[in-house]
């Protein structure tokens, strides 16, 4: 769809989950009208599964819902699709649990993560991004997401669940197979074989939880999940179910984040200009890079009671998505919102790892990847060339790119 079809289509036709629009990049476009003209958005979605949804798009509106989990709730599901009875409905994952579950399995794994904790990670962090950023070719063009945002977050992720270095790969292998669903991308596996990949991770995975659950504890998230009061006697789908989150939160948010900055500072050479004049900017640019790209587009919740939103009559059962992409374009919180802008006033005030109960566990770990990452590009890079444009991913979920086509010359 055109920018002019987007503005002059009937609004009760906008459908803004369609991936599509993130596919063309014209997805702020949907919003901006949206903002504008009717800020909570009834839509139909022709998708099976889908249907009728809210779209919540001005920042004090999304705030409002995340910070409600009494009138919001997280539960079934934090995606828009709903899934038929089956498997795919037993898996279970905090993030989509309302209190008091969701507060008992969060603590449980929020401490790898904790501030003091991360000090920890930071040496390895910048000994593994020095190696992959090492191990690039000069002089020729290569895709910066396969061969860095992949591999460090892989590494990363990898680490964090002290898993077989060797069989990394199929970390982002099983992220993209839980993210890819059929209904909406016509590339993902049948439904059947989605499922069947993801029990061969969960197989992996058990052998893990079995050698770790009767060895004293440590400081990996499997041996945490295995002697965790609230998750050691978890069910195999419930095991499954935060597998995935943690696979999915902390793989594909950060590897569009990683790619994302090339992106920006290579259309914006007068920021990237500021950032080698001054590398302590790297502070304030990463949470930039995080508002600017959104790697999460939006979150779902379902009211919990009939409600009302921006004038609207919100019914029980109905669902919501909270656009965050949206909230971090509108000008009425964030000034400028469609500059990127290295040395913002107020960096942090972004949507992207949402707010309240449910906000990112993993964001500072997330943060201190991407700031390591800049660090070490700065030491060794004068120009990273963008050769082409990039490849979006087909998803109004996860918003980025499957491919970046980089050069650095010598
Ligand atoms: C730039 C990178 C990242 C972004 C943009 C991001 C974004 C988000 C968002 C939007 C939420 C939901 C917030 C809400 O509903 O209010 C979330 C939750 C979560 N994220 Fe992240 N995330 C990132 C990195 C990570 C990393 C590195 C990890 C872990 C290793 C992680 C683990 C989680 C978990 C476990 C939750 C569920 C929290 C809960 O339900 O209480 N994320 N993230």
């Amino acid at each position: 769809m055109t920018l002019d079809q987007i503005n002059s289509l009937p609004l009760d036709q906008l459908n803004p989950a369609d991936p599509q629009h993130f596919m063309d990049g014209t997805e702020l476009a949907v919003f901006d009208r949206l903002r504008r003209e009717d800020p909570v958005h009834r839509s139909h979605s022709p998708v099976p599964g889908m249907d009728s949804y809210w779209s919540v798009t001005r920042y004090e509106d999304i705030m409002h819902v995340d910070t409600n989990p009494a009138i919001y709730s997280s539960e079934p599901a934090i995606t828009l699709m709903d899934f038929p009875k089956g498997d795919e409905q037993q898996l279970k994952m905090f993030i989509a649990m309302d209190p008091p579950k969701h507060d008992e399995q969060r603590k449980a794994v929020a401490p790898i993560v904790a501030p003091t904790n991360l000090v920890n990670w930071q040496d390895l962090i910048r000994e593994r991004t020095g190696k992959v950023l090492d191990s690039l070719p000069r002089n020729e063009t290569f895709d910066w997401v396969d061969k860095v945002s992949i591999e460090l977050t892989t590494y990363m992720l990898a680490t964090l669940f002290d898993f077989p270095l060797e069989d990394r790969r199929l970390l982002p292998y099983w992220s993209d197979v839980a993210t890819s669903l059929k209904a909406t991308n016509p590339n993902a596996l049948e439904p059947q074989e989605r499922m069947a990949e993801l029990k061969k991770m969960l197989g992996y995975f058990t052998r893990l939880w079995n050698e770790r659950v009767n060895a004293p504890p440590r400081t990996d998230l499997i041996s945490m999940l295995a002697h965790g009061p609230a998750t050691r006697n978890m069910g195999p789908m419930e095991f499954m179910g935060n597998l995935i989150l943690l696979i999915v939160g902390g793989n594909d948010t950060t590897r569009n984040s990683m790619t994302s900055g090339v992106l920006a500072l290579s259309q914006n050479p007068e920021e990237m200009a500021k950032l080698r004049a001054n590398p302590a900017l790297i502070d304030s640019m990463v949470p930039e890079i995080i508002r600017w790209q959104t790697p999460l587009a939006y979150m779902r919740r379902t009211a919990l009671v009939d409600t009302e939103l921006g004038g609207k009559q919100i019914k029980k059962g109905e669902k919501l998505a909270m656009w965050y992409i949206s909230g971090n374009r509108d000008e009425a919180a964030i000034p400028e919102p469609y500059r990127f802008i290295i040395d913002r006033a107020r960096p942090r005030q972004h949507l992207s790892f949402g707010f309240g109960i449910h906000r990112c566990v993993g964001n500072r770990l997330a943060e201190l990847q991407l700031k390591i990452l800049w660090e070490e590009i700065l030491k060794r890079f004068p120009k990273i060339e963008v050769v082409d444009e990039p490849t979006r991913v087909f998803s109004s979920f996860v918003r980025g790119f499957s491919r970046l086509d980089v050069r650095l010359p010598s």
